[in-house]
């Protein structure tokens, strides 16, 4: 059974349809991608996933239960993890504490402003898990690192282990390619695969970079001016030549 489905989302802004009457479905353990040229609806059809946007038709549900009116720390706790097309870090942190920072507001223990200014000790089966993640994600021995030292390769694999400190059943990516070069961009590529293989939630990738989305999903989503033009099998997405031609050009055509 799918996971998380959205059925019929359409969500408008002044004039404009950003995501028009779409589908997407995605089920457990399973890695799709989500392309589309820049301004196709792709984030808002993101943030009405998580829950940042109410969509103005349609729904979503998790599990088989509707979700479209639950907030965004409500799907969180339900096993909806997410990282963001831009790095949200708190600066003067170190890369551990941001990570069971984000922990703490998941799992919902602690005030807050105890978490914020330092007064909750981790436990040490947080500690434990915090390091095995960056372990897997190539990031270890960073954990005392101020977050600012990290490259933006780096970065954006934080942000990734901070959506697995919660242990998600899915998780949703927008755009984790963006400001990275292509050596960067594969292998972040080759981390999320290992990972996800390992950890076995559901993945949803968010991408303009058809080459990531290419390399380790099995089905695709195709977005353009709010609609949905097409879906299926990965490597049949990708030979369509209505995909290949109107709506990334020049980029896939030279992929063989
Ligand atoms: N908050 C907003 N207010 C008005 N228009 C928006 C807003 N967010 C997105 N849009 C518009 O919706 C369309 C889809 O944008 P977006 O979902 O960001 O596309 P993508 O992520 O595929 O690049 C664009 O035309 C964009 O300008
Ligand atoms: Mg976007």
């Amino acid at each position: 059974m799918s996971l998380l489905v959205a059925e019929g989302v359409t969500k408008r802004f002044a004039g404009i349809t950003a995501v028009d009457d779409v589908r997407v479905a995605l089920n457990a353990g399973e890695r799709v991608g989500l392309i589309g040229p820049n301004g196709a609806g792709k984030t808002t059809l993101f943030n009405c996933l998580l829950g940042l946007l109410r969509p103005d038709a349609g729904s979503v549900s998790f599990d088989g239960a509707d979700i479209t009116r639950l907030p965004v720390y409500r799907r969180a706790r339900l096993g909806i993890g997410r990282t963001f097309q831009r790095v949200e870090l708190f600066s003067g942190s170190s890369v551990r504490d941001h990570l069971l920072f984000a922990h703490r507001i998941r799992s919902g223990t602690g005030a807050l402003w105890k978490d914020v200014l330092g007064l909750g000790l981790p436990k040490p089966a947080e500690i434990e898990r915090c390091d095995a993640l960056l372990e897997s994600l190539g990031l270890s021995g960073t954990g005392d690192e101020p977050i600012e030292a990290l490259s933006l390769g780096q970065s954006r694999l934080v942000e990734v282990a901070r959506a697995l400190m919660t242990q998600p059943r899915v998780v949703l990516l927008d755009e984790p390619s963006s400001g990275l070069d292509r050596a960067e961009t594969n292998a972040l590529a080759d981390t999320l695969a290992r990972i996800q293989a390992e950890q076995g939630f559901g993945l949803l990738l968010v991408e303009h970079d058809v080459e990531l989305v290419a390399s380790f999903t099995e089905r695709t989503y195709v977005l353009d001016f709010g609609k949905l033009i097409t879906h299926g099998l990965t490597p049949d997405v990708m030979r369509d030549p209505e995909v290949r031609t109107a709506y990334l050009g020049d980029f896939v055509a030279g992929t063989p």
